[in-house]
Parts: C-alpha cells; sequence; structure tokens
C-alpha cells in the first residue's frame, strides 16, 4: 500500500498518527525556487487552528523540518525535498477500542481487512487527519512554483450543515477578501455566516455529534493551456487530489452539480477580448474545458462528510466475538480528540491539494 501522486511533481507521504513522526518527500521540485520557510510555515499553521473550541485539542508544534533538497541560500537544489513533523501529543489509551470495536463510518474495518491486521491504528494511523500536514507541506511548495508564474490559490468553508458563506465570484475573485477571511477562526466571506457557522459547530458538539460542511476553492492566473484531454485531464487530476483528503465525498467543479438543469445557451461561457487576452463572460466550466485550463479562474467544491469519532453512542461489533462465532453486536463511545467540523481545518489542505495538481500538471508541459 502506497500514498503516493503524481508524475512531474511526485509527492511521498508517510506516517501514522501516534508513531514517532510523519512526513513527506517531493520529487521533481525544479531546482532554484525560493524555499521561503516563514511562509511555508505559517501556512501549515493555518491547518492547525491553534485554540480553536471547534479543532481538535491535541496540540503539536507541526513545525516542519526539512532534512533534505534545500541548498545554503534557501533555494530548491533540484533532488528530492524531504521535510518531517515530529509526533509527541499523542494518547494512544484513547484508541484502546481498536482493533477489536472498529468505529462506524471510519477506515478502521475495511483497514484492518486491507492490512491483514498489521495497521497501526493508533490515532487512526495513517488514516488520521494528521496525515494531511504534510500534505498541506506539499502544497506549499507547489505554491512557492506556481506564484513565479503568478497563480494564486485560495479556499474558504462555502457551506457548514446548511449555513451558507457567499460565493466566490468565478470571474473576478476577490483573493484579498479570501486572504482576509483566513485570520477568522472560521474561515468565511461573510462573518455573520462565519459565526452563525461556528454556533452550529458548537451545537453539534453540545450534542456529542458531528456536521459536515463545503469548502470552495478559486486558483487564479493559471495560463490557459495547461493540462490534457480525458485520463490526463485537469479536473481529473485535481478531482484525484481532492478525493485523497480524508472525509472528501463529492468534488465540483464550476457550475457543478447544477449544470444538469441549465441551457447550453446558459452553460456555454461567451468570449470576449479584454486588453487583447481572451476571456469569458462567465465561468460555469471553472476555467476547464476539455480537461485544459482555459485561462478563466479554476473554481472547485468539496463536500466534507461529518466527522465519524464522535461521542454518541453508536452501534458496532467485536471483531474478537465474531471471530469466535459469539454474539458480536455491542456498542461503542469514543473517546479521545476529535474535529466536530473537520471542513474547517480542511480549508488549507483544499488549497494545497489543487496548488500539487496544478504544479504536476504544469511540469509536465
Ligand atoms: C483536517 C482533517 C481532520 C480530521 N480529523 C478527524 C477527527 O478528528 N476525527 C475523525 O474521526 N476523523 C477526522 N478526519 C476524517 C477522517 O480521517 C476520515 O473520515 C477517515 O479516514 C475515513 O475516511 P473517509 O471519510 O474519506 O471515508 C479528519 C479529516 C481532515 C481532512
Amino acid at each position: 500500500m502506497s500514498s503516493n501522486i503524481g508524475r512531474a511533481f511526485k509527492v511521498q507521504i508517510f506516517g501514522e498518527s501516534h508513531g514517532k513522526m510523519i512526513g513527506v518527500t517531493i520529487d521533481g521540485l525544479p531546482a532554484g525556487i525560493g524555499i521561503d520557510e516563514e511562509w511555508l510555515n505559517a501556512y501549515v499553521q493555518r491547518r492547525a487552528a491553534k485554540g480553536s473550541a471547534i479543532a481538535t485539542p491535541r496540540r503539536e508544534s507541526d513545525i516542519p523540518h526539512i532534512i533534505s533538497g534545500v541548498n545554503e541560500n534557501g533555494r530548491s537544489t533540484g533532488y528530492p525535498l524531504t521535510a518531517i513533523f515530529e509526533n509527541s501529543n499523542t494518547h494512544s489509551g484513547d484508541y484502546s477500542f481498536l482493533p477489536d470495536r472498529p468505529r462506524p463510518g471510519h477506515a478502521d474495518y475495511p483497514a484492518i481487512t486491507r492490512s491483514l491486521g498489521e495497521d497501526d491504528l493508533r490515532g487512526s494511523g495513517h488514516h488520521s487527519g494528521r496525515l494531511t500536514l504534510p500534505h498541506v507541506f506539499a502544497g506549499g511548495i507547489a505554491m512557492l512554483l506556481l506564484k513565479q508564474l503568478g497563480v494564486e490559490i485560495a479556499a474558504h468553508i462555502l457551506q457548514v450543515g446548511d449555513v451558507r458563506d457567499r460565493s466566490i465570484d468565478p470571474v473576478e475573485p476577490d483573493l484579498e477578501a479570501l486572504r482576509l477571511c483566513h485570520t477568522r477562526e472560521v474561515p468565511a466571506l461573510d462573518e455573520a455566516a462565519g459565526e452563525k457557522m461556528m454556533q452550529t459547530i458548537l451545537d453539534a458538539k453540545a450534542q456529542l455529534d458531528s456536521v459536515g460542511g463545503i469548502v470552495e476553492v478559486v486558483a487564479a492566473g493559471m495560463p490557459a493551456g495547461i493540462g490534457a484531454p480525458y485520463f490526463d485531464g485537469a479536473e481529473a487530476a485535481i478531482a484525484q487530489q481532492l478525493f485523497s483528503i480524508p472525509a472528501v465525498k463529492g468534488v465540483e467543479f464550476g457550475a457543478g452539480f447544477g449544470c444538469a438543469t441549465m441551457p447550453g445557451s446558459e452553460y456555454n461561457d461567451p468570449y470576449y477580448v479584454e486588453d487583447g487576452e481572451i476571456r469569458t463572460e462567465r465561468n460555469a466550466a471553472g476555467g476547464l474545458l476539455g480537461g485544459i485550463t482555459n485561462g478563466m479562474p479554476i473554481i472547485a467544491r468539496c463536500a466534507f462528510r461529518p466527522t465519524a469519532s464522535i461521542g454518541k453512542e453508536q452501534q458496532t461489533v467485536s471483531l474478537s466475538a465474531a471471530a469466535i462465532g459469539k454474539d458480536a453486536e455491542t456498542t461503542l463511545t469514543v473517546k479521545g480528540r476529535h474535529d466536530p467540523c473537520v471542513a474547517i481545518r480542511a480549508v488549507p489542505v483544499v488549497e494545497a491539494a489543487v496548488a500539487i495538481a496544478l504544479a504536476d500538471l504544469y511540469l509536465q508541459g
């Protein structure tokens, strides 16, 4: 079982939630890219949402230790770049119900079956949201590469439960407003919507339950003509990245599922010329036509399911009882430290996933 992705910008993540460390190796990064460690550190810290009442109380420094691939001038050498992150704040006792009683809705049962019982499921092991930390770091490196092309990627929380933020303008995205919302505990464009989302999450938490959400992302400044048709298409590459994020259950681009009810005359984005550049008046296509960028902002949304680990009693089975033919049905109350809405901390993860896909497509030429 491997955890790698990419053809030109290759990313390999490794480690388990309660092992010594987790990390990432990036292979294929061109030489000479400025590796701004201060910026990278600030970016990965956004994912931690430290001190927030709606994030896991697990406290880790999350500081990236770059151990290869960067020279003394702070630029990429062109050889594999590896970064590691220590795990120190582990409470493995919280997971003593595993491997016997798998959590409903989590990866436990299929993971035990797939690994022939060898999976290290403490803290959810390799299936933990903690593995999104090296994923975000790799995305940060991809962003440093993409910045040179003038590409900027930014996401926000579009929905939590049934509370909705305003959408990103798909033609003229307000990047400044997106950057500003990243400084808030709930990264919504509309502060009032963000407060309602916060309350929805706190209510779910108080009821020992969890809630899902939608993250919307834009990649602005991507030149036209990147990608390929069919299997190697940009939608396919971005979707694979987004669906790799734990808890993502739906991905759409541009008008998304809404396109099914639109007439062609509304869906087709009319072309025009502005300052010698070909643009479209609308952006139902979300910046992608035939798997190739058209120069308009790339817009994607992904739906996050509600967190599996909840404090409410749930029905499960005892695998050891089942193995000896005893009545296996039992219950489980998950303790430990969990995010009541993973979509909030996933906002920078979504940005990172899109950045890695675009860096890979760009380097493939
Ligand atoms: C940033 C982030 C944090 C997460 N934190 C938790 C958590 O605290 N508890 C939990 O049960 N799942 C959490 N998850 C989701 C699980 O890892 C995921 O639901 C599980 O591996 C099963 O995979 P699936 O939902 O894609 O089927 C998190 C996901 C992300 C992206």
